[in-house]
């Protein structure tokens, strides 16, 4: 039965639904197909970009969020402008090719002019050798077209579900927190040509396999250049944490995930997958897996150490403690060892994109 849903060239939602649910033999053999469909459409190259995580100070309350403006246990921080410019000179020197900054949701002036700002600086290390990818949540179109005339050129927002009713469930229901608006980002994002990535966690309270295969017809729908995906990590200091003993376990949302990942590849095979940190969260070798199953990059954390602790978006988050140059070599042996390698002083776009640019 897998068999002959992995030699279709389309899958209906029965066959995701299937493909979701595989188990033992079935699963190797859907997680080999995605690897071999990777290998033979991209390459075994992996992608870096290197994160930097500018501040935890947030307008919202996303009720699976560790940082949320309602958890009053976090100390809330900026990086100042010269310690972005010192990561990226990194992210330089170590030949990542990209740079990723990530915050807390912010939309004031202030914020968003500092963006405009960082982002035209960062252009002028090594005259523009860096690619820029923005994940800074919700904003109106005239500044998502600011910052991408400014030169970032990739923009990551997770609908975080695709289920209109669920994205209730993991977020108030109110006007700072609005199903429709997300959308509305997206397709914004995509009409101004970012290289647009979006993704779902995996393993929520609520969610059903239905839920999931949804979610990955939604991407394919929308055409997005870029998926990201993870497993769901309960946080203490959340209120979805009260529902953290009805979720799968870790295993189980571990091979979730790379199902997730491996059925996105079979059905975009030239998009951008990142492997997450959170897959290395809850298991040591994580991230080697997801690159086995279809991802083909990563996400190295450049964010100064002192500030790590407060970006807990979920617990026990892995390599808070690594230093740059101990990552990147890390993720050489690693990838390594997985048969892959990392493209370094490329920015590494996603095949996908570039292809559909081309033909218009
Ligand atoms: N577990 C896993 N992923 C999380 N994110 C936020 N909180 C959690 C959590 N508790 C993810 C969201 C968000 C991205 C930056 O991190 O999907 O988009
Ligand atoms: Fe900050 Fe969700 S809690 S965007």
């Amino acid at each position: 039965m897998i068999k002959e849903i992995l030699e279709k060239q389309y899958f209906n939602k029965d066959d995701v639904r299937t493909l979701l649910l595989a188990k033992g033999e079935d699963l190797k053999l859907l997680l080999d197909r995605a690897l071999a469909v990777k290998l033979e459409k991209l390459d075994h190259y992996v992608h870096l970009r290197g994160l930097i995580e500018l501040s935890n100070i947030c307008r919202k309350s996303c009720l699976y969020c560790g940082v949320r403006s309602g958890n009053t246990k976090v100390v809330r921080y900026t990086i100042t402008d010269d310690e972005v410019l010192e990561c990226a000179q990194m992210a330089y020197k170590l030949g990542y090719g990209s740079v990723a900054i990530q915050s807390g949701e912010r939309n004031d002036r202030a914020f968003t002019e500092r963006i405009t700002k960082l982002v035209k600086e960062i252009k002028k290390i090594g005259n523009g050798a860096l690619g820029i990818t923005l994940s800074l949540g919700e904003q109106t179109p005239e500044v998502y077209r600011e910052w991408f005339e400014a030169g970032a050129h990739r923009y990551l927002l997770r609908i975080e579900s695709s289920n209109e009713d669920l994205y209730y469930k993991i977020h108030p229901h109110d006007e700072t927190h609005d199903f429709k608006k997300r959308l509305d980002c997206i397709d914004s994002l995509l009409s101004i040509g970012y290289q647009t990535g979006t993704g779902v966690m995996i393993g929520l309270p609520f969610q059903t396999i239905d839920d999931l295969a949804d979610d990955l017809f939604f991407f394919k729908n929308k055409n997005v250049a870029m998926v990201g995906m993870g497993p769901f990590i309960p946080h203490p200091d959340t209120p979805l944490y009260e529902f953290a003993g009805e979720i799968p376990p870790a295993e189980e949302r571990m091979n979730l995930t790379l199902k997730m990942i491996a059925v996105a590849r079979l059905m975009m095979p030239e998009i951008n997958m990142v492997a997450a940190t959170a897959n290395q969260t809850i298991d040591p070798m994580g991230r080697e897996k997801a690159i086995l199953a279809g991802a083909n990059v990563i996400m190295p954390n450049l964010t100064p150490n002192k500030y790590r602790e407060e970006y807990l978006i979920y617990p026990d988050k892995a390599c808070v403690g690594d230093k740059p140059e101990q990552c990147s070599s890390c993720l050489g042996f690693r990838m390594k060892s997985i048969k892959h390698e990392i493209l370094y002083n490329a920015w590494g776009d996603s095949k996908a994109f570039t292809k559909k640019t081309n033909a218009n």
